[in-house]
């Protein structure tokens, strides 16, 4: 039977396929301090570790193998790959073309972070800036496409990145298969879908939750009316990952197949954040701590009371160690104490 979504578990197995070799088999660590606080078991999936320094790069060097082995076939070579990106993806995309020997320009908002700006260009990629809207950033990249004759690689609506992204989740199931919930923060939804439509195909008792910023509530906002809702104003966050609204692709995977979406406030988000660099000692990006204060959140206590062992995927650990402006003076907890 045909999925009634853009991808279906075989894709997700197929990108583990494709992808066997080339990334790391991300480790899972606990900690004993942070399940006091949450009252769970708590697995934390170490995608920090990951090459270009989050899960982005699973998405993008599947869709990349996935153009090239194309064009050993019937089409012709991509000239170029293109994205928009508020930066993981741009370092994920950048990387995986140059493995592949294919050009890449990658739009950036020119507020990202300058970290993320300047892994881009390392990995051999031309940045181009544009502003920091959605519908800016899908303007530059569409003139760009035209201009280079290139394929856009879309960072989280490409069903090639949902597969990517969704190896994850084959990777957590046989790493910790006695968990009960995996809490994945949404962005645009690349990750939670491609993880949802693996887990449920696979482990259907095991609950997906979405973790997202009420700064950028439109995954919630989706969920609790029924329509995709996309944020209307850009929104302001520290979680600069989950900026992004989900999408025509990722929206009908997210309505049917995770569970609920947690919210959590910018304070809840850095003290999370903080936490796990003082407690993990893990170098997470504020993005990773969003999936961190949802789990410690009043809102997963109250729908969490009969799950044990819950997986956080720690996203990324993309830091612009520059603007830590937020950062709690020493002496004062993370945990408010
Ligand atoms: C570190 C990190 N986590 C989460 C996300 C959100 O991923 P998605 O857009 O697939 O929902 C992003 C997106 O850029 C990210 O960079």
């Amino acid at each position: 039977m045909s999925s009634p979504y853009c991808i279906s578990l075989r894709d997700v197995e197929a990108a583990q396929t494709s992808l066997q070799g080339l990334l790391h088999l991300t480790p899972i660590l606990t900690s004993s301090s942070l399940d006091e606080l949450a009252g769970h078991r708590l697995f934390f999936k170490c995608e920090l570790f990951q090459k270009t320094g989050s899960f982005k790069i699973r998405g993008a060097l599947n869709a990349v193998r996935s153009l090239v082995r194309a064009a050993q076939g019937d089409r012709e070579q991509p000239k170029a790959v293109v994205t928009h990106s508020s930066g993981n993806h741009g370092q994920a995309l950048a990387f995986a073309a140059k493995v592949e020997g294919v050009p890449a320009y990658v739009v950036v908002p020119r507020t990202a972070p300058l970290c993320k700006k300047a892994a881009i260009c390392s990995y051999g990629a031309r940045l181009i800036l544009c502003e920091p809207t959605d519908e800016s950033r899908v303007e530059v990249a569409a003139q760009t496409v035209q201009e280079k004759e290139g394929v856009l690689v879309h960072p989280n609506q490409d069903p090639a990145v949902i597969a990517g992204q969704g190896t994850i989740a084959l990777e957590v199931l046989q790493q910790v298969p006695q968990i009960n919930a995996l809490v994945v923060p949404v962005g645009g939804g690349g990750m939670v879908a491609g993880i949802a439509v693996a887990v449920k195909a696979l482990r259907p008792d095991i609950r997906v939750y979405a973790a997202e910023t009420c700064n950028a509530d439109d995954c919630y906002r989706s969920k609790v009316t029924g329509e995709l809702t996309p944020n209307l104003h850009p929104p302001d966050t520290i979680a600069d990952g989950v900026k992004t609204s989900i999408g025509p692709n990722t929206w009908p995977i997210i309505k049917d197949l995770v569970d609920d979406v947690l919210t959590v406030t910018e304070e809840e988000i850095q003290q999370a954040t903080q936490l796990v660099w003082e407690r993990m000692k893990l170098l997470i990006e504020p993005t990773a701590g969003v999936g961190v204060a949802a789990v410690l959140s009043e809102q997963f206590r109250s729908v969490s009371q009969e799950m044990k062992n819950i997986c956080i995927v720690l996203c990324g650990g993309n830091v612009d160690l520059g603007s830590l402006a937020w950062l709690s003076p020493p002496g004062k907890e993370a945990n408010g104490n």
